[in-house]
């Protein structure tokens, strides 16, 4: 079967060389309150850590004393009902909030202790796809893509011209590159926003329910296309979703946030079979068990 927006996304991808940083291999995530900071049997920070960080809007309590430290170099979903605070989470790991409480840590740095400008060079070792794509509507997929590039680093117009069109080609887009966002499908928009997410070839790439908006089909698609890019390009990647079949597909851990809280974290395989009633339902999305709606 093809689909109009998805024709090249089943031949093989190239692997460019030297890109991927080294990382520390993917392990479960210490126990909060042990030592802080150094993965295990490594020397590196973790790349991603939450230690108890609370954040209120007005009378809503949103986050409430939220601890996570991430898997490095694997795929970590995060699990919860819409309005628990995910993409507040993924706004706090970027910089874009302060929590009220609490510490949130970037390589072991704490992203609101250190200078704007430090934040501001951390922030190029993210690459973040928001649910939207959140591309710039007045600007071709080529442009797009190039924009961080072109904002962050000294290359030439040539050099990005590579780069660009070397990840554009990976998400099946190399013959869109002219087309504004409005005039491609919803599917290409969240695969020229993942483009765009991986040009810095970054450390941590977080996705904020990328299949929000998609059918089935390219939500499969998608799914195989974000393993395939962790698995060339790897890096700590973080993936929102609601989407069970999502979760099961491309997790390596899970992360299960209600009521402010990371209530489970573990491998993912283990979280799928689990017996505890509590992430069974969860993870079923069935409506009898211990989690209410209140
Ligand atoms: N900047 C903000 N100001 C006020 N309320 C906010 C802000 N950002 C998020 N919220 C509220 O926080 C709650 C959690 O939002 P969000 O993180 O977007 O949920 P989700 O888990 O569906 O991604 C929602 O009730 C939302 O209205
Ligand atoms: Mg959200």
């Amino acid at each position: 079967m093809r689909y109009d927006d998805d024709m090249d996304m089943t031949r093989p991808i190239p692997i460019p060389a030297g890109v991927g940083a080294p990382h520390g291999q993917g392990h479960r995530a210490p126990e909060v309150g042990q030592q802080r900071g150094a993965a295990p049997g490594t020397n590196q920070p973790h790349s991603m850590q939450v230690r108890g960080v609370y954040k209120s809007f007005g009378s809503s309590h949103i986050l409430q004393g939220m601890n996570l430290d991430f898997a490095d170099n694997a795929i970590t979903t995060i699990l919860g009902p819409s309005g628990t605070g995910k993409s507040v989470l993924i706004k706090h790991l970027v910089g874009l909030l302060a929590p009220d409480a609490g510490d949130v840590l970037i390589f072991g740095q704490d992203i609101w202790k250190i200078s704007e400008a430090e934040r501001y060079e951390l922030r190029k070792r993210f690459g973040v796809l928001f649910q939207d794509g959140a591309l710039f509507g007045s600007m071709n997929i080529f442009d797009n893509t190039a924009f961080p590039l072109r904002k962050h680093s000294n290359l030439s117009e040539k050099e990005v011209k590579e780069i660009v069109m070397e990840r554009l080609k990976e998400v099946g887009l190399e013959r869109a590159v002219k087309k504004r966002p409005n005039e491609v499908s919803g599917g290409m928009r969240k695969r020229a926003g993942f483009a765009r997410a991986l040009v810095l070839n970054p450390d941590i790439v977080m996705f904020d329910e990328p299949d929000s908006g998609l059918d089935p089909v390219r939500t499969s698609l998608l799914n195989d296309l974000i393993l395939q890019m962790h698995a060339e390009h790897k890096g700590t990647y973080m993936l929102v979703t609601h989407d069970i079949r999502t979760a099961r597909k491309v997790s390596d851990y899970v992360g299960l946030i209600w009521k402010g809280k990371v209530v489970h974290y573990g491998e993912a395989d283990a979280a799928f079979a689990s017996q505890d009633p509590f992430v069974r339902q969860f993870l079923s999305g069935e409506s009898a068990g211990p989690l209410g709606m209140d």
